[in-house]
């Protein structure tokens, strides 16, 4: 069969809002502290405490929004703990994950902070598990409110004239589990009371997200856009892409067979039917689309890397981890009428980590690649996409071996990424660009390797890194590909 991909430059399905793009950073095991705090007298260089290094390869993501401080932290987080003279902060135990001290050093100033660095919208995730009302109410009021009042007044005497701009706020995090094991009718009561006092003060509209659903918990989703859907801007969903049983083995990140592979890559693209299934619920709802749907939790989880601590969740990162990302991310793309941001887990050595760091040796990994080639797509319009594409059998089922996502940016330029999910096979692809373009001017980038296993090293950080794309030529409106295996490509027509 001829792999062929129509993109219709001139039908345009919506614009990729930005925080699809976004992050998320947990005070869990080393993301926070080490990954990216370390303190102003720390030997690690840094920009106000926060280690340089990793900001400046953070940087270069344009990261849009960060998520902080949990996770299942979020509903152990006192805020208050977090605040004033670093030496006089409580030091408190992180019981969710490792039992290690706390010692609140990187707190609401220090967050604030980084994201102004960063140029990134801070999504603050507040606590309903264990905190009350009183307290998620007075958080919002110390961060954003402009005047005389008993929280502002703090925040100047903590250091911080002018309130900061707060959008993005999420009430209790993961309420059907370690957020407090409710039910959804409980917590959709709850969501209610608490979201009332999260207030707008002056001109700063919140933004609110309530705490959705585990995967395919279609009921979570059902009674809380019916119990609540007129008194929320967004609705969370987590879902992380496991190849083995999360309580009896997810998998090595490193030493995994031909058969995992292809197991982690169908596992990664059920983001798209659950993502359809929650969002068809929605859709009985709230038919104009105003709540979006917000994938807050996201990315590949496996066994801890060895010899580390089980609660710190390190895990290398592979090529493997690239296709996931690539393959995710155009889900996303797709779906972005109603999917108005996503947030990987988690920025710095948790999970499926942009970057890695050991004491002062830092890293980036293969998914960081894929989130910086895949800027292009950030608040660009989405082209409609006819994609035919080869399968890969597995077992009695199939997935395809190619997916693809096209969009417009603003100076008119078309960017089209492209993942070859197969281990071994290449796929030659003809793109038959439709519409008001010219192939006059073509460009792009593919990250690849000949190794499932590849990855980048504190010793070898640059094994898998993009390099410029050749294999295409073009015949009048077509333009043919040529992806190897296991690679994420993206072009540029101008
Ligand atoms: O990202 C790790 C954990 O996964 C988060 O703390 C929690 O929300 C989820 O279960």
């Amino acid at each position: 069969m001829e792999n062929k991909i129509v993109v219709n430059s001139d039908v345009i399905q919506g614009t990729i809002n930005r925080n699809i793009y976004g992050h998320f950073a947990e005070h869990l095991g080393r993301c926070i502290y080490e990954g990216i705090w370390v303190g102003e007298d720390s030997a690690i260089p840094n920009t106000l405490g926060i280690r340089t290094d990793v900001l400046n390869a953070l940087r270069k993501l344009d990261i849009p929004v960060l998520r902080w401080p949990g996770g299942c932290f979020a509903d152990e987080y006192h805020w208050k703990d977090g605040i004033g003279p670093r030496e006089k902060r409580k030091r408190m135990v992180n019981t969710h994950w490792g039992g290690v001290i706390e010692n609140n050093h990187f707190g609401t100033h220090e967050f604030m902070v980084l994201c102004g660095l960063l140029g990134a919208e801070p999504y603050i995730c507040g606590n309903v598990g264990s905190g009350t009302v009183q307290e998620m109410s007075e958080w919002v009021e110390y961060l954003t409110f402009d005047g005389e009042s008993p929280m502002a007044d703090w925040r100047m005497e903590n250091g911080r004239e002018e309130p900061w701009k707060l959008k993005y706020f999420g009430v209790g995090n993961e309420s059907w589990g370690c957020g407090g094991n409710m039910r959804p009718e409980y917590y959709a009561d709850l969501y209610r009371r608490y979201q009332t006092y999260v207030r707008n003060y002056g001109k700063n509209k919140i933004y609110k997200i309530a705490g959705g659903a585990n995967v395919d918990d279609f009921t979570w989703t059902e009674v809380l856009m019916r119990e609540a859907g007129h008194l929320m801007d967004g609705l969370s969903l987590h879902y992380y892409t496991i190849p083995g049983d999360f309580w009896k083995g997810k998998g090595s990140a490193t030493d995994f067979t031909e058969d995992e592979w292809t197991i982690t890559m169908k596992k990664a693209l059920q983001m798209d039917e659950l993502i359809t299934k929650h969002a068809t619920i929605m859709d009985q709802y709230d038919a104009a689309k105003r709540v979006g749907l917000i994938v807050d939790e996201w990315g590949t989880w496996f066994d801890v890397e060895p010899d580390t601590n089980p609660g710190f969740l390190y895990q290398q990162n592979t090529i493997r981890d690239a296709l996931v990302a690539g393959v995710t991310l155009n889900i996303f793309n797709d779906h972005c009428d109603r999917v108005q941001m996503a947030n990987i887990a988690q920025t710095v050595n948790v999970l499926q980590a942009m970057v890695l760091t050991e004491k002062d040796k830092m890293t980036v990994t293969p998914t960081y690649h894929v989130f910086e080639m895949y800027k292009v797509h950030q608040g660009a319009k989405k082209l409609s996409m006819d994609i035919n594409v080869d399968s890969i059998k597995i077992g009695d089922q199939s997935i395809p071996q190619v997916t693809a996502s096209a969009s417009k940016d603003t100076d008119g330029k078309i960017h089209i990424s492209l993942c070859n999910l197969d281990h071994r096979k290449a796929s030659t692809i003809h793109l038959d660009m439709r519409g008001d373009i010219s192939l006059a001017e073509v460009s792009g980038r593919i990250l690849t390797s000949s190794s499932m296993d590849a990855r980048n090293t504190f010793d070898e950080p640059d094994n898998v890194k993009p390099i410029p794309f050749q294999h295409y030529s073009v015949a009048g409106h077509t333009l043919e590909v040529v992806l190897p295996a296991m690679s994420v490509t993206v072009l540029t027509i101008c």
